[in-house]
């Protein structure tokens, strides 16, 4: 297997039906279309119904992924999900999809967290056990329901974020050249405070005060998330483009993560590749952080966006803080 390259042979994606607009959420916080739009580029976001998990968006995409792959669950060996917001804190939302999509039971199945790099980080994982030999088709889902997880009261956060999920389905290729052609990842521990949940997890277990005082919702200090972002996608970019030999004009698509819309501008400046260059949803689905580029990725290749050939630069940040670039030849 030294010489396969890793392909994906289908995409899909999921938004759930409820639109939630700027102008609703200036009725229930201190904001307005106008601050939301200016600042960010997000005009709108879906939001999960009620009864509607992570895992059950993340089966529709996954079924869209597997259709347009032409493959059938029986197909699938390894599931990863990457996911900030699983159904349950254990086990992982990877079992309950397996179940809900009727993968057989010799697959292996698990989350990754790596937030809003998390497709990425799934992407890397998932091509080196594919390259391994031990796995033949791989399944990635990016699923979120940040619906959960925000602060419905704090207007810093919660005109930020969406529920959706993407997920492509991977296999091998014997012909050299296409396919990922390699991956830049890395993380910033040292900023793990900018952006958290500080209750919840095994440090600060949820009591009656911590969820009073809403410790189990997204925290985050935007402006110094907004500078690290720029900085590290710039750098994530500019790594791999260098790893391969490449310029920056020599990308037909860049899918970045989207978070917000003047992020993604000064990467197109910084990177000096207009910003036709750049596949921008955020305005619909504001950010849906592991769900985010896969959405992206599926909506960019059916507007035709993607062409045989064209090379496509992933990158993206998150909380962790995490990076993450990819680099792809179709
Ligand atoms: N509506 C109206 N006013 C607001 C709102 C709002 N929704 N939110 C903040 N403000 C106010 C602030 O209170 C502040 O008022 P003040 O000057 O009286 O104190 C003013 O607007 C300016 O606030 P800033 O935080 O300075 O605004 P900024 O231009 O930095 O934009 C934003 C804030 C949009 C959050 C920006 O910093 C950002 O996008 N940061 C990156 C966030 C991000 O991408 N996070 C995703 C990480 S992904 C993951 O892993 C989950």
């Amino acid at each position: 297997m030294a010489n396969a390259s890793t392909v994906i042979l289908g995409t899909g994606a999921y938004a759930p039906a409820r639109v939630l607009t700027n102008d609703e959420l200036s009725h229930t916080v201190e904001t307005s279309d106008e601050w939301i739009r200016t600042r960010t580029g997000i005009r709108e976001r879906r939001i999960a119904a009620p009864g509607e998990h992570t895992s059950d968006m993340g089966v529709k995409a996954a079924r869209a992924a597997l259709a347009d792959a032409r493959l059938t669950p029986a197909d699938i060996d390894l599931l990863v999900v990457a996911t900030i917001t699983p159904d349950l804190p254990m086990p992982a939302v990877a079992c309950i999809i397996q179940q809900k999509l009727g993968l057989r039971t010799d697959v292996a199945c698990f989350d990754l967290n790596a937030a809003c790099s998390g497709f990425i980080y799934a992407l890397d994982v998932a091509c080196a056990l594919l390259v391994s030999g031990r796995y033949r088709h791989a399944l990635i889902v990016g699923g979120e329901k940040l619906s959960s997880i925000v602060d419905w009261q704090d207007r810093t956060t919660c005109v930020l974020f969406g529920d959706g999920a993407g997920a492509v389905v991977l296999g091998l290729s014997d012909r050299p050249g296409i396919g990922l052609l390699g991956t830049k990842l890395g993380a910033c521990g040292d900023s793990v405070d900018l952006l958290c949940i500080t209750h919840g997890g095994s440090s600060q277990p949820a009591t009656p005060e911590s969820i009073a005082a809403r410790g189990h919702t997204i925290k985050m200090k935007g402006k110094e998330v907004f500078k690290l972002a720029v900085r590290a996608m710039d750098e994530a970019a500019r790594d791999i483009l260098e790893q391969h030999g490449l310029r920056a004009d020599q990308i037909a698509l860049v899918i970045p993560h989207q978070a917000n819309l003047r992020i993604i501008e000064a990467i197109s400046e910084y990177l000096e590749l207009p910003m036709d260059r750049f596949f921008v949803n955020v305005d619909r689905y504001g950010n849906t952080s592991a769900a985010s580029i896969p959405i992206a990725l599926d909506e960019a290749r059916r507007a035709g966006r993607i062409q045989p050939g064209d090379l496509t630069l992933l990158v993206a940040f998150g909380a962790g803080l995490t990076y993450a670039s990819a680099l792809i030849r179709w």
